[in-house]
């Protein structure tokens, strides 16, 4: 397994950080993380574009995108892995603590790439059960910040309590996302998910799901809905990254539909896997 720090590629326990760099002082950094399937990096234009996009909302000065894709393309290409899963962190730079910024800093580029361990093949087929959990996240969650406390004790708090993920509900009760994962209800043979907003991610799988529904003329609504349509969708399904499509037949302790993986749910798994292979 391999790193990149600023230009440099080594072993991945060979590279290491200075204790000053605001990442790690003020969580002042944003991440991507992009996975291949069969030897090529799935959507990387995407990832890039927010990537920039995630940069430019945190005022950080512009690295050239033609730089971060060669360092991207060099270290998955040197790993040489079929399904290797690329983390790439950016962060404002290394200064004395000190809550201002100087906005002349050099950004500090960090990544690793590791082979991705499948998820256990019965997740997809049988489905996952969540917990839902108040959203304590900040109003900025379109932007892929290394912030990720609020999301970190929520998982922790589904597996401790036996269960796969948690799902962040607003304090009006609109269901937004998953800890690492957009959510998608089916509903009378239609998908609804929550609109692009500053309260949740822009998915990059959110948009491929997207772009399957309208290619095969299923209907796709973006817009708000309550943990109520959530407990009674007909199949509720997380996807990422990592996650890909996940079904999840039960959440609180309620079963979604019959409680089984539903038949849209398998159809976008499938239409997702044919986009990346
Ligand atoms: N997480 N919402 C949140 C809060 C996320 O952290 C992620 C991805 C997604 C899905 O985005 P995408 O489809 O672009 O992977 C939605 C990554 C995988 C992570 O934290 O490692």
């Amino acid at each position: 397994d391999l790193a990149y720090l600023n230009g440099d590629i080594m072993p991945i326990e060979k590279a290491t950080v200075p204790i000053e760099d605001r990442g790690y002082q003020f969580g002042d950094g944003v991440y991507e993380y992009i996975a291949s399937y069969a030897g090529r990096l799935f959507m990387l234009g995407a990832h890039l574009d927010r990537l920039e996009r995630s940069m430019g909302g945190l005022d950080f000065p512009p690295i050239p995108r033609s730089r971060i894709k060669a360092a991207i393309v060099d270290l998955f290409e040197r790993a040489g892995y079929d399904r290797a899963g690329i983390y790439i962190q950016i962060t404002r730079g290394v200064a004395p603590r000190n809550h201002a910024f100087d906005p002349t800093l050099s950004p500090q580029v960090v990544m690793t790439i590791r082979q991705i361990n499948a998820l256990p093949e019965n997740l997809h087929r049988d489905g996952i059960t969540a917990i839902t959990v108040r959203d304590i996240r900040w109003g900025r969650c379109d932007i892929k910040t290394i912030q990720l406390l609020a999301n970190s004790l929520a998982k922790q708090k589904a597996l401790s309590e036996g269960h796969s993920d948690a799902i962040f509900i607003s304090d009006q009760n609109v269901v937004r996302e998953g800890t690492s994962s957009n959510l998608f209800i089916v509903k009378g043979g239609q998908l609804i998910t929550h609109p692009l907003t500053p309260n949740i991610l822009p998915g990059i799988t959110r948009m491929a799901i997207i772009d399957i529904c309208r290619e095969t003329d299923l209907k796709i609504d973006e817009s708000f809905f309550t943990t109520d349509a959530l407990y009674h969708a007909d199949e509720v399904f997380l996807t990422g990254t990592v996650t890909e499509v996940m079904p999840v037949t039960q959440i609180d302790g309620r079963c979604i539909g019959d409680g089984n993986v539903g038949p849209l749910t398998r159809k976008l798994y499938d239409g997702l896997r044919q986009k990346a292979l």
